[in-house]
């Protein structure tokens, strides 16, 4: 026996890697040597020897149209062999990772039965065309799937796989292998499987897996790849193997395992194609270059997962990862069906038959509906019809009985005051005010129809807005040195009327008073530095909350209680997402996705005050869908909304609770006009402001049609828990404001115009 065979057969056997099989053709006298020596060294662990039925297979084949009787086959495999002995006909496979010996044809003859039944959905001569096609594949969890479905149908000359990754258990839910393998690397899990299917394959691993310094030696190396199906997890390559593949003009095929999708990129065909169809063209892509940070790659995510179109249990899945799921989930079914498609697509593509680029779902979901996932239950009730200027004019005669005569207020200075109402803070921001100036007096309406909510029937968050615009007013009035007069009304037949204001002559204007903080005055959702409160600012805001009649002011500081309020804080926001009306209510009515949404409409919660980075913004985007919340809900789970507010109550100097002797509209007005002195306070205190409501307010909404008794429950026991560590005693809770110090935010929220908010507005006076 040749030494260089003893040496192969070395290696062979004590190469953990080794994919390689070695093949001896008894015809050939080194050979023959070699399989001796296999023997003599005890390698040979089963030998598999069923040649003849390939033989007999091969002359069927032959002659398809000849109907053989057993003794005509056996006949006509003799006359094959030519008095050949059968034993050295062909070639005899070795497999040194399992010690089989098997007996095949020799490579054409075995190709010629292994693909037979190809034909003529692939032809004799289009199969010739596929043996001299490269493929590679990168990613070997969809890509082992691809590979397989490739390796089958025959469909390449050469395969070069790559994948650093070696096999776990909790792989064995997708990936084709027997338990024996676990840690064995997934290209070799590969590679043995193809070389045990057809042992005249070529592949080619790439163990390490594809990195930048190796990326183009996996494209050319050996010959220019044909198609590249890229199926890897790291964002930087995904990006990087297509700039490349454009470059040098390889078509690139993805699947992407949920709802049957799969990218086509014939950069062959258009070598000026964007790279994944332009969804990442807003991105800076040459960003790949250097190593991408987690935040960094977020924004690479969502356009190359598709995130928009992601099955509804994918998306509820994510919600969940790092919660009760340790990883995104991946199934059997859809990493068969993908391997399939992609290899439908490849084949196509190196025969010519296809050319379409884009991005394709053959989704069997959608081909075949069925029933999943609990039905959507929002709660909807009609909003009003918004104020008319005739029905706010149809309640003044009324109110202005009812109201103490005042100087009249002039144009120029409503103008100053109406600014200053448009100021205030609103629940969502949806600014639920509007204005009329007549007979010298300023109206303040409620408008419904911006603040309408199912799950707030009592309407009982706008009084809180409207009290501090109210507040707002008043503020501004000492600021300029008008001394204004109001009165809040409960106008018997339009309870829209909230107040009404006029003047009682001129003052000495306030100095250094809130007013200075009006227009500073904003919502703050960064986090803190922890740094203590302070004496002085504590007993300014008790002051500042005890201005108004009824209201207390209540304190919580200190890790171990603010730790509490986190969690308190934590279980209603979850409540608040996952029930169906309040989700629908957020995400139809109060967000607002885009900077020009929020220019748009000026008002909502522009996402981009919520100060999350890319990671929080893509969580969002998943928990908008209602159908995964619905499923979530279902799930129990839902622990990620825990979190939204919790590190950022953790990192507050204190959070100040504002208590009333109880809350109905007018006591909601006050403690809405108490709120508003608290956060102007603060802020000239240097103090950040962030109201953290849904533990109240939820409270406030408990008994509204769209809460079930479960969720009555939670929220009662949030509200009780509130009241215990405010320490309010039977007081109600009004409202929470967290208290801390950050550097000004980002983005501040928009306003509407005034001429629309002040409904008979001269335009001179609008500044
Ligand atoms: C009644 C009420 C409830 C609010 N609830 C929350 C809340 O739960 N979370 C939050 O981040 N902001 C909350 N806000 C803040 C508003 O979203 C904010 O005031 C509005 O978007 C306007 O922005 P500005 O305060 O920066 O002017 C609330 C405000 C009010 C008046």
């Amino acid at each position: 026996m040749d030494t260089g065979l003893h040496a192969r057969l070395r290696e062979a056997g004590a190469d953990a890697l080794s994919c390689a099989p070695l093949l001896f053709r008894p015809t050939v006298e080194a050979d023959r040597a070699g399989l001796e020596s296999l023997f003599s060294a005890g390698r040979v662990m089963h030998v598999h020897d069923r040649i003849l039925d390939q033989l007999r297979e091969l002359v069927r084949i032959q002659s398809p149209a000849r109907r053989f009787t057993a003794h005509e086959l056996d006949l006509a495999v003799k006359e094959h062999l030519a008095g050949a002995s059968v034993t050295d006909h062909g070639v005899w496979v070795f497999y040194p990772w399992n010690g089989r010996l098997v007996h095949l044809l020799d490579k054409a003859d075995f190709a010629r039965v292994r693909t037979d039944r190809n034909r003529n959905k692939i032809t004799a001569e289009e199969q010739a065309v596929l043996y001299t096609k490269r493929i590679g594949v990168i990613g070997l969890s969809v890509g082992q799937s691809v590979s397989l479905a490739l390796a089958l149908e025959r469909s390449f000359g050469e395969l070069r796989i790559a994948d650093h990754d070696r096999l776990d258990l909790s792989n064995l839910n997708r990936l084709r292998s027997g338990v024996h393998n676990l840690g064995l690397p997934k290209t070799v899990n590969v590679a043995r499987e193809i070389a045990e299917i057809d042992p005249f394959l070529k592949v080619t691993c790439f163990h390490e897996g594809i990195t930048r310094d190796n990326l183009d030696r996996f494209l050319l190396e050996g010959g220019r790849l044909d198609v590249l199906v890229e199926e890897c997890d790291s964002v930087d390559i995904k990006i990087l193997a297509r700039q490349r593949a454009k470059a040098h003009r390889i078509a690139v095929v993805m699947d992407t395992s949920d709802r049957g999708m799969i990218d086509v990129e014939r950069f062959d065909l258009e070598p000026e194609r964007p790279l994944l169809h332009g969804l990442i063209d807003h991105l800076d892509p040459d960003a790949a270059a250097h190593t991408l940070n987690a935040e960094d790659k977020l924004p690479f995510v969502a356009p190359m997962a598709g995130l928009s179109t992601l099955s509804k249990r994918m998306k509820a899945s994510m919600i969940e990862v790092g919660h009760s799921l340790a990883s995104w989930p991946q199934l059997a079914s859809s990493v068969f069906l993908g391997g399939a498609l992609a290899c439908d697509v490849v084949r196509r593509i190196l025969l010519g038959q296809l050319t379409a680029s884009g991005r394709f779902h053959i989704d069997p979901e959608t081909l075949l509906p069925g029933a999943d996932g609990p039905a959507v239950l929002v709660v909807r009730s009609e909003p009003p019809p918004p104020l008319t200027l005739r029905s706010m004019r149809d309640a003044l005669p009324e109110a202005h009985e009812r109201t103490k005569p005042a100087y009249p207020l002039d144009e120029p200075t409503v103008a100053q005051l109406v600014e200053a109402g448009a100021w205030a803070p609103s629940g969502g921001n949806d600014q639920p005010w509007r204005f009329l100036h007549e007979h010298g007096r300023l109206y303040l309406f409620h408008e419904p129809a911006r603040s309408h909510s199912a799950a707030d029937p009592g309407q009982l968050v706008p009084m809180l807005s409207l009290g501090a615009c109210v507040e707002n007013l008043l503020v501004k009035a000492a600021g300029v040195g008008i001394a204004l007069s109001h009165e809040l009304i409960h106008h018997p037949s339009e309870p829209r009327l909230v107040a009404v204001f006029g003047s009682t002559g001129p003052i000495r204007p306030v100095e250094h008073g809130l007013s200075s903080w009006l227009t500073e005055r904003c919502t703050n959702r960064r986090m803190g530095d922890g740094s203590p409160l302070g004496d002085a600012a504590r007993a300014a805001l008790h002051a500042e909350v005890q201005e108004i009649p009824g209201a207390l002011a209540h304190l919580v500081e200190g890790a171990e209680r603010l730790d509490r309020v986190a969690v308190l804080c934590g279980e209603a926001e979850r409540l608040r997402f996952l029930n169906a009306t309040c989700h629908h209510e957020l995400f139809t009515k109060e967000v607002r996705w885009t900077d020009e949404d929020a220019q748009r409409t000026r008002d909502g919660l522009d996402l981009a005050t919520f100060e999350m980075g890319a990671s929080e913004v893509l969580g969002m985007q998943v928990a908008s869908d209602p159908d995964a919340i619905a499923l979530v809900r279902r799930w129990n789970a839902g622990r990620v909304f825990m979190d939204l507010s919790g590190p950022a109550i953790r990192s507050s100097s204190a959070v100040l609770c504002i208590s009333m002797p109880r809350m109905d509209r007018e006591h909601a007005l006050l403690a809405g006009r108490a709120m508003e002195r608290a956060w102007l306070r603060a802020t000239g205190l240097g103090l950040a402001v962030h109201p953290i409501s849904a533990p109240i307010l939820l409270g406030l909404m408990a008994h509204s049609a769209v809460f079930d008794t479960k969720e009555r429950e939670a929220i009662g026991h949030c509200a009780g828990g509130i009241r215990e560590v405010f320490a309010t005693g039977d007081r109600s809770p009004a409202f929470l404001l967290r208290l801390f110090r950050a550097p000004a935010p980002s983005v501040r929220s928009l306003r509407l115009p005034l001429n629309t908010i002040w409904a008979n507005a001269p335009a001179m006076a609008i500044p």
